[in-house]
């Protein structure tokens, strides 16, 4: 079966259980997942009941679409999403993401755990992700180009939207919330880096070092979506800290 039916599929089951369409996609990474309990008039659907959708085997990941209204805005909120490390595939990894694009959301966010390089940003630190490096060593674009999505050689100068950088930066200020800015590194996992790994990243430019986001992201922007992204600091990277 091609991508774009199964896709089509997805989208016209959910199309029927849910209230209205989400303007805003919500990936909810490791513990995170209880945001969706704050969503309102919620209809919440089994990642296993949704035609051809990739269901998370990490723990701290619910299995669940919760879509509702937050905060007066229609969202669909991913409780856990499916890892590369899993053994999905970078199609399944990103279906998700396409359903949610196809059912009208013109936004992304995505949330993650991720392992801190810079010694100076302690653990439980909120970074607003600014740009990413993909050394998952592949890419979820290879293949036919669905040019119905998108282009072959989507533009990823300004993968992660500056204006909601910015308003990141507002929100925390006022909320009194230290926020940090940085680029994230993704690694295929399931192993955590080593030490040597991560003192390449640092030189290369990362502040974070995760394993997810970074396909959900590129698929978001084939498809002309605006991306927020926010890693919460779980550990110091390998080798940072004894
Ligand atoms: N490395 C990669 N992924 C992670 C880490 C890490 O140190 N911590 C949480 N997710």
């Amino acid at each position: 079966m091609l991508l774009t039916d199964k896709i089509n599929e997805a989208v016209s089951f959910l199309s029927q259980k849910i209230p209205r369409a989400p303007d805003v996609a919500v990936i909810l990474g490791s513990g995170l997942g209880a945001l969706a309990r704050r969503v309102e008039g919620a209809a919440v659907v089994d990642y296993a009941d949704i035609p051809h959708w990739p269901r998370s085997t990490a723990p701290g990941h619910a299995g669940r679409l919760v879509v509702g209204s937050f905060a007066g805005l229609p969202v669909a909120m991913m409780q856990g999403r499916v890892h590369y490390y899993e053994g999905y595939s970078m199609e399944e990894v990103t279906f998700p993401t396409r359903v949610l694009a196809k059912l009208g959301a013109h936004s992304l966010v995505v949330t993650n755990a991720a392992g801190g390089i810079d010694t100076k940003v302690p653990p439980g630190t909120i970074y607003a992700i600014t740009d990413h490096i993909n050394f998952m060593g592949t890419n979820p674009l290879i293949g036919p180009n669905l040019d119905e999505m998108g282009p072959r050689f989507p533009d990823m100068t300004h993968a992660y939207d500056r204006d909601y950088v910015e308003k990141l930066a507002a929100a925390a200020q006022k909320q009194g919330i230290p926020l940090a800015r940085g680029v994230y590194m993704a690694f295929s996992g399931p192993s955590f880096e080593t030490p040597a790994e991560i003192r390449m990243a640092r030189a290369m430019g990362a502040d974070l070092a995760g394993m997810s986001t970074v396909p959900e992201v590129i698929a978001a922007n084939h498809m002309g979506l605006r991306v927020c992204g926010v890693s919460c600091v779980a550990n110091y990277a390998a080798g940072i800290t004894d």
